[in-house]
């Protein structure tokens, strides 16, 4: 089933909320399970100085969130926009096969928030 790091950051999500005044935010959901999450950048020098998401979804979705704020943080644009979803799954110690749907969610959003604040510069 879930790995202990998943239900850690399930149970403890790290960055959860919203940032007034972003630079990038960006928005997916997944049509199938109905799930929403949005992801709040801040860019400084080019890197991510600060992120926090909103997820209205399963544990998974909520875990995978958490974890892409925790990658992101500090890295670069161009670092941060190559994350994939078997990067956050690899570093949660795994997702259960049908679950790693969710994790796609966080690594679009967070793409879209990205492209958002390379559109508003
Ligand atoms: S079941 Fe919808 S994101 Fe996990």
């Amino acid at each position: 089933m879930y790995s202990k790091k998943v239900l850690d950051h399930f149970q403890n999500p790290r960055n959860q909320g919203k940032i007034e005044n972003p630079d990038g935010v960006g928005q997916v959901g997944n049509p199938v399970c109905g799930d929403i999450m949005k992801v709040y950048i801040k860019v400084k020098d080019n890197k991510i100085s600060d992120i926090k998401f909103e997820t209205l979804g399963c544990g998974a979705a909520i875990a995978t969130s958490s974890m892409i704020t925790e990658l992101a943080r500090g890295k670069t644009l161009e670092e941060a926009v190559k994350i994939s979803r078997q990067d956050i799954a690899n570093e949660l110690g795994g997702l259960p096969a049908v679950k790693m749907h969710c994790s796609n969610l966080a690594a679009d959003a967070l793409k879209k928030a990205i492209e958002d604040s390379r559109r508003r510069r």
